[in-house]
């Protein structure tokens, strides 16, 4: 993976560290920054030294300001632009990852940027950090998932407001949406990240993997279903002692 030019991927001591890394141009999601990302995914679901990922963005101002615009401008059109994204499913792969998945955002998190914080499990915000969905505006829908899941998230009137209004909302207000669950200072992101991710790789990694799904995968099951998937969980844990 050392020929990466707009991802940074490091592992140490079991923890995978993600940077998003085109400062210059805001860490703006392109196809290569996805063809990237797809692989690095794959390496954290697949490498049992992984045990927990941390996600953030390179430079002063961004974690993403969403799809690259220029490429949007370059493809027929943004509608085909889209189509060339879905054909690596990034999301699905993202989502089928059951090591915990934190993401410490700063600066503008916009369009794709919110997409991939809300395909993690733990979302920290330094002070600084703004939040957009600005698709409507451009005369498209989010295409990675933003439609499902921030509704799941935040509740339908408030995604619905910030999905069709492109209303932008800063830290403390993503806070009480719920968006994200802590707000630290920009200097404490990473150390907070760390100790979250510290606690967590301490723990048993099928119980942590078992915890996400029953949480992640419970939510979208009836309550008699969800309680079926505990259980199965809780015997693949006995089974696996
Ligand atoms: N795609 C491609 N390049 C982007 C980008 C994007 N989504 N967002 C920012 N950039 C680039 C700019 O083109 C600029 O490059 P340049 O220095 O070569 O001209 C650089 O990042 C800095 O951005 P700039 O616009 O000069 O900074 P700003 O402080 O004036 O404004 C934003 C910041 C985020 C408000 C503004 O860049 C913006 O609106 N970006 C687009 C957001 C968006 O609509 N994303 C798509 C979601 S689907």
């Amino acid at each position: 993976m050392s020929d990466f030019e707009v991802i940074i991927y490091e592992k140490q001591n079991n923890i995978g560290y993600v940077i998003l890394n085109r400062p210059q141009a805001l860490n703006a999601y392109n196809l290569r920054m996805r063809d990237e990302l797809y692989q690095v995914l794959g390496a954290i679901r697949d490498d049992p030294e992984v045990k927990v990922a941390i996600f953030r963005g390179a430079g002063e101002r961004a974690f993403c300001a969403g799809a690259d615009l220029a490429e949007f401008l370059t493809a027929p059109s943004p509608v085909v632009a889209r189509q060339v994204r879905w054909e690596r499913d990034i999301w699905g792969l993202f989502l089928s990852i059951t090591k915990p998945l934190i993401v410490a955002v700063h600066g503008y998190v916009l369009g794709s940027g919110i997409e991939i914080a809300l395909c993690c499990d733990i979302r920290l915000a330094s002070e600084d950090a703004q939040f957009g969905l600005p698709e409507a505006g451009l005369g498209i829908i989010p295409a990675a998932g933003g439609s499902q899941t921030l509704p799941r998230m935040i509740g339908r009137a408030k995604a619905l407001e910030i999905l069709l209004t492109g209303r932008w909302i800063k830290a403390e207000e993503a806070y009480h949406l719920k968006l994200v669950n802590q707000v630290v200072s920009r200097h404490d992101l990473l150390p907070a990240a760390e100790r979250l991710a510290s606690k967590i790789k301490s723990y048993s990694p099928t119980a942590v993997a078992c915890a996400k799904q029953a949480i992640t995968r419970g939510l979208d099951l009836s309550l008699d279903q969800g309680l079926e998937l505990e259980a199965k969980l809780g015997e693949l844990i006995i089974s696996s002692h």
